[in-house]
């Protein structure tokens, strides 16, 4: 797959998507997102593929939306547009399980992007922040909702309204960020996770991540009852016969993803 904004390729059934706009430390553009779904799409219809990995370079994983390709929106261009809900909100409704992969600067819709993959690795490098008030905007792309679910509402105020980038050890103490690696072996680092999680079984996967995501989109009750219908469910799924068969009898599982 060739793309103008992203670098695609497969590590046996990891598939990594890497954005690659570096002279904008990887502004995020309509067309970005455009070739991000195109991947993500291919992705998701490959069932040799069983987790996505989304990363940046370095310095950064992306500095934001792309400001010169907004500077002459109008209120009629965005909303006829239906800029951000028309493409960046396909990365949130991906199935299978996304880690993002975060080195250097990931800022407004870079932060915003992180988020909306089940789970951030950072680098000790990374930065994070929401400073689109100094643009005199507001987070467009998920962060005034999914930092306060991530980190409370008084760190989500405090990025949000001061501009403020937080390091990769208090994104991790404050919850937004799952794990810290050396930027050095960041990406390797997180291929070896992603494939450990693609050896899994690929439908109880992506019943966990809808499960997960439930607890974060809906209250208690609801959310309890939607994971204790999917677990019903996956009695009727051959690989948890085979993952419960495996364990009694002292083997690995060969799961078939059916
Ligand atoms: N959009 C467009 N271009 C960008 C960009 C962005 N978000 N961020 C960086 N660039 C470009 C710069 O214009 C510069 O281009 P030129 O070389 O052609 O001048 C190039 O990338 C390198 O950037 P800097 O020279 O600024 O690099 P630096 O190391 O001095 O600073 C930085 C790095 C602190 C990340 C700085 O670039 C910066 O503050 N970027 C903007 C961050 C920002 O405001 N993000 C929020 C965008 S709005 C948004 O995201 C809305 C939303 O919620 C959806």
């Amino acid at each position: 797959m060739n793309f103008e904004n992203i670098l695609v390729e497969t590590r046996g059934k990891v598939g990594l998507i890497t954005l690659n706009r570096p002279k904008a430390l990887n502004a995020l553009s309509d067309g970005l997102f455009d070739d991000v779904g195109l991947a993500l799409d291919a992705f998701e219809a490959d069932e040799a593929i069983g987790c996505i990995v989304i990363t940046g370079s370095e310095k950064a994983f992306a500095a934001g939306a792309d400001i010169s390709g907004m500077k002459d929106y109008g209120y009629m261009d965005a909303y006829k547009a239906n800029f951000i809900t028309r493409n960046w909100d396909r990365v949130a409704r991906c199935r299978k399980p996304l880690i993002a992969a975060v080195s250097g600067f990931a800022l407004g819709g870079g932060c915003e992007l992180a988020m909306m993959c089940d789970m951030i690795f950072a680098a000790d490098s990374a930065k994070f922040g929401q400073p689109e008030i100094k643009l005199g905007i507001l987070p467009g792309g998920g962060g005034t909702q999914r930092l306060p679910r991530a980190m409370g509402k008084g760190k989500a105020m405090d990025m949000c309204l001061t501009a403020r980038m937080i390091d990769a050890v208090e994104a991790e103490r404050c919850g937004l960020v799952a794990r810290i690696m050396p930027t050095a072996t960041l990406l390797e680092e997180t291929i070896v996770v992603a494939a450990g999680i693609a050896e899994f079984s690929l439908p109880v996967l992506m019943m966990i991540k809808e499960s997960v995501n439930r607890s974060y989109e809906s209250g208690l009750q609801e959310g309890l009852l939607f994971e204790r219908r999917s677990f019903h469910a996956a009695f009727g799924i051959n690989d948890r016969r085979e993952g419960m068969a495996a364990f009694l009898e002292k083997r690995k599982p060969d799961f078939t993803n059916s």
